[in-house]
């Protein structure tokens, strides 16, 4: 089999898009568009992915990291002056690279081996991938001649109002011989609208040179959507959050309003799960099988176990075992651990902390930077002191510790297994095991009082 290459286009500032943010780096169901491209050439057999950056270059390196290697553009004058910076790289190899656009996150990695393997049967120096747009504007023509052979790119600025009711369109991506490529990049000129050196000229001048060049037409232009501003963002984002629900619903996930489900292109969720409406899924999540999700929850790169339900709440960077209840509204903040059978109940906020297996915090507390064991059961309004002002400390809660209503818990402190908080304690000193730790000053009744006082 030939060598296959991939250069992606990602040196653009992307003035369009009127963003501090560079333009390939704005996300895509919570991914930057040019890591779904990239992504998405991963999974094809290529040797070697070279992704031209400029604009933003170290932020783009640092995004991608060593799924690719990198080519500086310094100027950005154009499309196939872009690709020539990765001669040093690519310069004189056999095989058959492929081009892709940094802002053109939707295209499958199916349509793309499609493309590869339609060049290879055409045997042709270029093949573009075209789509068929309902408004093309914007786009490079497809200019095809009497034969319906692909003669010419033509851009929007430089169309003939002939042209411009061409509805074929560019999706900028494209198969070409690696070699005819490079050679046929140095005769590209810039004399155009724009003043730009335009990849697309490559398909005119190799087919003037007598050399094949073909066109694979992707039969579904969403596929081939290029985000050039926030317009196309949206529709990008409405397209890709279809795509990954249905996909998960096809896998036996119920998603009960799609339409108001976010969940990222990497999250993984099991069978017979609920996605309940307004709920977003990011990042690297993992959902178990037979869970409940929401409504209105954001679950951010998290595990979650089987048979689990969270209702109404966040959860960011933690983990959550089985048959365990989050929420309603409930916060777990990075680093938080619940075993199994835990229950976690309204306003109840959670950071850096391991709560062992059947442990219960079910209303209006705070545990921080805690060590909690299983089977303990803390009482309402009961927090970890874990905070003066300049250091975190530590609070120890050992296994079946029972902590009554309205206790702070000063740290570093530790309760010791099995003993007995009383109700409104302050905390300050260590709990032995199945003592009984109280800490409030004593109640007097003054009788008859009250009576003078109305
Ligand atoms: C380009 C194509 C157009 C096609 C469309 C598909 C050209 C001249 N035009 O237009 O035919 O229909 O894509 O979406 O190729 N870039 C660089 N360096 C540069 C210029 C651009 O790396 O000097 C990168 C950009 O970051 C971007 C990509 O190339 O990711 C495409 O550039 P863009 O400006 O978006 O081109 P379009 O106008 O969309
Ligand atoms: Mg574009």
């Amino acid at each position: 089999m030939t060598n296959i290459f991939a250069v992606i286009l990602a040196a653009g500032q992307g003035t369009r898009m009127k963003s501090k943010l560079y333009k390939v780096l704005h996300p895509v169901c919570g991914k930057p568009m040019v890591e779904h491209v990239v992504d998405n050439i991963q999974s094809l057999n290529v040797s070697r992915i070279v992704t031209i950056v400029g604009h933003g270059a170290e932020k783009v390196k640092e995004q991608l990291g060593d799924k690719s290697e990198y080519v500086l553009q310094e100027q950005q004058l154009g499309t196939a002056h872009a690709v020539i910076q990765a001669e040093s790289i690519l310069n004189g190899l056999e095989g058959t690279t492929l081009v892709v656009c940094g802002d053109t996150p939707l295209i499958q990695p199916e349509t793309m081996k499609a493309l590869y393997e339609h060049h290879n049967s055409q045997n042709a120096k270029a093949t573009i991938l075209t789509a068929v747009a309902g408004n093309p504007t914007g786009y490079g023509r497809v200019i095809r001649d009497a034969d319906g052979q692909v003669s010419q790119i033509v851009e929007q600025k430089d169309a003939t109002p002939e042209q411009q009711l061409v509805t074929e369109i560019n999706t900028g991506t494209y198969c070409f011989d690696n070699k005819a490529l490079f050679e046929a990049l140095k005769l590209v000129s810039n004399e155009n609208a724009q003043g730009e050196y335009y990849l697309p000229d490559v398909i005119e001048i190799l087919q003037k040179q007598g050399e094949i060049v073909s066109a694979y037409t992707c039969n579904d232009f969403d596929e081939t959507l290029g985000v050039n501003d926030r317009v196309a963002l949206a529709q990008a984002e409405e397209i890709m959050r279809n795509r990954i629900n249905e996909k998960h619903m096809r896998n036996g996930v119920t998603i009960i309003n799609p339409l108001t489900t976010h969940i990222s292109a990497d999250a993984q969720i099991g069978r017979d799960t609920v996605i309940k409406p307004g709920t977003t899924i990011e990042g690297q999540t993992v959902i178990g099988e037979d869970c409940i999700i929401g409504p209105n929850s954001n679950i951010v790169n998290s595990r979650i176990s089987d048979r689990t339900t969270v209702q109404n709440s966040v959860v960011t960077d933690s983990y959550i075992g089985e048959d365990t209840a989050v929420g309603p509204f409930a916060h777990l903040r990075p680093e938080t651990q619940l075993g199994n059978h835990v229950k976690i109940g309204n306003f109840v906020e959670v950071k850096k902390s391991t709560l062992g297996n059947d442990t219960k915090v079910s209303h209006l507390s705070y545990i921080g930077d805690a060590e909690v064991g299983s089977n303990v059961n803390i009482g309402c309004g009961s927090i970890t002191v874990n905070y003066d002002g300049k250091n975190k400390f530590k609070t120890i809660i050992e296994d079946d510790v029972f902590v009554g209503c309205n206790s702070n818990l000063v740290a570093p402190v530790k309760l010791g297994a099995g003993s007995f908080i009383a109700a409104g304690s302050t905390i300050t000193k260590e709990v032995p095991a199945d003592a009984m730790g109280i800490a409030r000053s004593r109640q007097e009744n003054k009788l008859d009082y009250a009576k003078k006082l109305k």
